[in-house]
């Protein structure tokens, strides 16, 4: 079954304190409610432990937002895929376009990623998303395709049934530029076509593909009530309780 998710990503902010803080409000505004979608929310490694032991991870399942291409050794500075589940948390976030750009994370890196996210029982959400550019030559498409395939069309199709994807236009992000709902449904439309022809059309109806970019209470419901876009990845709407609810209640 196809679900509908609402992830936060809250990229490098929040003190610990501040986390916990965020964490246990969002917390105490979702208890006992029952949603129409799943709410995951994307924090710093080093919030993960604590902010597992303070909310109902039931309610809101904890996303990584990276983890190490190396099972584990010597890699000083790294996170290893099993160091992330030993938290309590269930998700990792790969393939950001940030670390793309910043951090030269490329399509073989990111393939041995989800393969150890996915040997280690943490679901990836795997982002992809053009830049500017090439949404100005019309290459999106391309894009996207060769993404998925450098680094998760190589799975079985029951592995690629745990990852979540997610479309984020790197024009959009942090910009205040949100895709249209008619471009974010045209290429949620095409990349779920790329998933049936690579795995079937079971494994594609059951794909869960989020939109990310500028996603907030204002645009979240004409965005979701797309057939192809069920769901979001929220960055800076992520890190106030009432947007990142009213986000929620969009479903
Ligand atoms: P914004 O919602 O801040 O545009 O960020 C989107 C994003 O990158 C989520 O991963």
């Amino acid at each position: 079954m196809r679900k509908n998710i609402v992830a936060g990503n809250w990229k490098m902010n929040k003190t610990l304190q501040e986390g916990l803080a965020l964490a246990t409000e969002l917390n105490s505004a979702l208890i006992g409610k029952s949603l129409n979608c799943d709410v995951i929310i994307g924090t710093p490694f080093i919030h993960l432990a604590s902010v597992a032991s303070a909310i109902d991870t039931k309610q809101i399942g904890i996303a990584a937002q990276n983890c190490a291409d190396k099972e584990s050794g010597a890699y000083t500075g790294e996170v290893s895929a099993a160091m992330i589940k030993s938290t309590g948390a269930d998700y990792v976030i790969l393939g950001h376009s940030e670390r793309r750009a910043y951090y030269g994370e490329t399509f073989e890196t990111l393939k041995d990623k989800v393969l150890l996210a996915l040997k280690n029982n943490l679901n990836p959400i795997f982002c992809i998303g053009e830049v500017l550019a090439e949404r100005e030559e019309n290459r999106q498409n391309e894009v996207v395709k060769a993404q998925l395939e450098g680094s998760v069309f190589n799975l079985s199709a029951e592995d690629f049934g745990k990852i979540i994807l997610a479309y984020e236009p790197v024009w959009a992000i942090g910009t205040g530029k949100t895709a249209s709902p008619e471009q974010a449904q045209e290429i949620h439309a095409y990349i779920r076509s790329l998933v049936a022809q690579k795995f079937g059309n079971q494994v594609a109806d059951n794909a869960t593909i989020l939109y990310g970019g500028s996603c907030n209470a204002g645009n979240a419901k004409e965005l979701f009530t797309n057939p192809d876009v069920d769901g979001g990845l929220i960055g800076g709407a992520s890190l106030k309780v009432a947007d990142f609810c009213a986000i929620i209640d969009a479903f």
